[in-house]
């Protein structure tokens, strides 16, 4: 498994050169994927009036392309601003199935100024597969992304 810091160093890497690569953000889910193998999904959701809708990802393709903010796991992390992490994905009534296989997952609000732009949204095909270390790497991926983000989103407005 990956060290934290050597996968911040890519990440790093990886925002340096993001101009001249349109698929930056996927290419960042590819790095959390190899680099943290229990990752079975990385993708982005990203906010748009009161919905979530699936940005860059890796892993098997998703029925929820749009996720209502009162749905979801995805939608309980940007309705309380926080990082929700679900041992077990069967015993939670707000979890919408993406894989039959899915055990664990855990969202983190990518949050600037006050305003959430999306989330990280991680699912593990094991239980309970996401500790304080995974945690600790997703907010800091969250905090270096939100201002870049923010940037791009004023840019299309
Ligand atoms: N499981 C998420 C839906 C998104 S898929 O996992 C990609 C949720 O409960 O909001």
């Amino acid at each position: 498994m990956g060290d934290t810091e050597e996968i911040l160093k890519q990440v790093h890497l990886l925002i340096e050169a993001r101009t001249s690569n349109a698929d930056w953000l996927r290419d960042l889910c590819v790095l959390l994927q190899r680099e943290r193998p229990h990752y079975n999904w990385v993708g982005f959701y990203f906010l748009e009036g009161n919905e979530l809708v699936v940005g860059p990802y890796v892993g098997a393709p998703t029925p929820h392309t749009r996720i209502p903010l009162d749905q979801g796991i995805c939608g309980t992390a940007v309705r309380e601003r926080k990082t929700v992490i679900v041992p077990d994905v069967g015993q939670d009534p707000r979890y919408l199935a993406c894989s039959l296989e899915t055990k664990s997952e855990i969202v983190v609000p990518i949050e600037h100024e006050g305003w959430i732009l999306g989330e990280i949204d991680i699912d593990s095909r094991q239980l309970n597969a996401f500790r304080a270390d995974d945690h600790a790497l997703l907010q800091t991926v969250a905090r270096r992304l939100a201002p870049l983000l923010a940037q791009e989103t004023a840019g299309r407005a």
